[in-house]
């Protein structure tokens, strides 16, 4: 598949096939490829929670809107954005550090990330969703190359997500992906409206 065919293939579809499985290795390898995203610093502040048991699935959709594609989809991931993600001591971080850098850039990579990133609780959130939605998007299009289909959703309550699948509070949830197959007999409707190139660019 071109990248091109990729981008048009890849649509929020609200009808999965609830008989079709998306076996692990499969999503592993979704996984893998959503991770080569970039990343502030590359501090790659993103984490997954994987729900297939029905009975967690249905625990989700009770606190999304009670939106079906939650049941119907095998697979739902809860997308974390690790607002902490900048801080000494932060396990990612930390890897990121002995992977990556050397101790001389220490001092200055902890006191730049802090600058940026801690200044306010907005630069810390925005900081987790940025880089976690660019790794959620990544994912979408490695499902899509993949032979797979998605839905992004922000229709949840937020805080009842973080009680029932007991998220810890340093992360965020800037979305749940359902992942899965298009339903049989289900027609995807044209591509709704986007803005012009002339349109996103301001004056
Ligand atoms: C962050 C985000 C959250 C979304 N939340 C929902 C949602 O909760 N429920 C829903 O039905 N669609 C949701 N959508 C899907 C959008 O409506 C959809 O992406 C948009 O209409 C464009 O359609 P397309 O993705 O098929 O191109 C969401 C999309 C994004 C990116």
């Amino acid at each position: 598949m071109t990248f091109n065919e990729i981008l048009e293939r890849r649509r929020a579809i609200n009808f999965f096939d609830p008989d079709r499985d998306v076996s692990d290795e499969l999503l592993r390898e979704i996984i893998a490829d959503a991770a080569k995203s970039p990343s502030s610093f590359n501090l790659q502040p993103w984490k997954l929670k994987v729900v297939r048991d029905p009975e967690r699935k249905a625990a989700l959709r009770a606190v999304a809107s009670d939106q079906p594609k939650v049941t119907e989809a095998p697979v739902v991931l809860i997308v974390l954005g690790d607002r902490d993600g900048w801080k000494e001591g932060n396990d990612t971080l930390e890897k990121h550090f002995r992977n990556n850098l050397v101790p001389e850039q220490r001092d200055w990579f902890l006191g730049t990330t802090a600058a940026l990133y801690g200044n306010s609780p907005e630069a810390g959130q925005a900081f987790a969703n940025k880089n976690a939605g660019l790794f959620a998007m990544s994912f979408m299009y490695a499902a899509s190359a993949r032979g797979l289909h998605t839905h992004p959703m922000d229709g949840f309550d937020h805080e009842g997500v973080r009680r029932e699948f007991n998220i810890p509070d340093n992360y965020w949830v800037p979305m749940l992906i359902a992942v899965g197959h298009l339903k049989p007999g289900i027609e995807i409707a044209p591509k709704a409206w986007r803005q012009s190139v002339d349109e996103i660019i301001l004056d």
